[in-house]
């Protein structure tokens, strides 16, 4: 391994297909493949890097405290951690966004800016906590981890903020948005000290990058 190499952060899930196909395609190729090994952390095939495979989530946690250099990540992660790290690059893939949605059946009942204290569960507690605060909507938040859309079908919340990409699991669950919050791709981020004591080979390797976006 090259004592100059960099460590970079990817996220198990649907970014990293991706992830693996942007890096390659600017030179940047693991020795195995990143979408089925059981390894942790691999070394890229030049000696040039290392991956780190980790839960999304936990990655802006890597990359702040410097473990890795850079990763991807979704934006909907990055705002959600609060971390303060570079974004130089928005990566236009894994479109989707965030939206506050209901029961259809309850859209009749009452018009979104009467929400005094409705139950809104969510993965996204502080996007979810910024959203409402900005338009002076008072909610309760009730944090869950996953399975969003079932809060609702049984009275555990009256809204949910979260994900849709395609809307399927809305649709079958019969729910239907009402407010967007926001629009979702990966992005590239970097430790601030690592821009700084490794610029030479992570301005380079940022702007190959932004140069290949162009033929996405
Ligand atoms: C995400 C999201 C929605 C679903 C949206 O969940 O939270 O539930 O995908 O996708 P769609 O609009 O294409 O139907 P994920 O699959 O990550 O699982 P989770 O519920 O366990 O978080």
């Amino acid at each position: 391994m090259d004592k100059n190499a960099i460590t970079i952060a990817l996220p198990k899930g649907r970014l990293l297909l991706d992830c693996v196909k942007i890096l390659s395609e600017v030179g940047i190729k693991a020795e195995e493949d990143l979408s089925t090994t059981r390894r942790l952390l691999v070394p890229s095939e030049d000696g040039s890097a290392r991956f780190l495979i980790v839960r999304d989530k936990d990655l802006p946690v890597y990359v702040d405290y410097g473990a890795a250099d850079m990763g991807i990540v979704g934006k909907d992660v990055l705002m959600e951690s609060k971390k303060n790290i570079l974004e130089p690059l928005d990566l236009g893939f894994g479109y989707c966004r965030i939206v506050v949605a209901q029961p259809a059946v309850a859209m009749g009942l009452s018009n979104t800016s009467g929400w005094g204290h409705a139950r809104v569960a969510t993965k996204y507690p502080n996007i979810a906590e910024r959203h409402f605060a900005a338009r002076g909507e008072q909610i309760e938040i009730i944090p869950l981890y996953g399975s969003i859309e079932l809060a609702p079908l049984v009275g555990l919340a009256d809204r949910i903020v979260d994900l849709v990409s395609t809307g399927e699991t809305l649709r079958q669950n019969n729910l239907v948005e009402v407010q967007d919050v926001m629009e979702v791709t990966a992005r590239l981020v970097v430790n601030r000290a690592s821009m700084k004591i490794k610029a030479e080979r992570l301005v380079p390797l940022i702007e190959a990058l932004r140069e290949n976006l162009q033929r996405w």
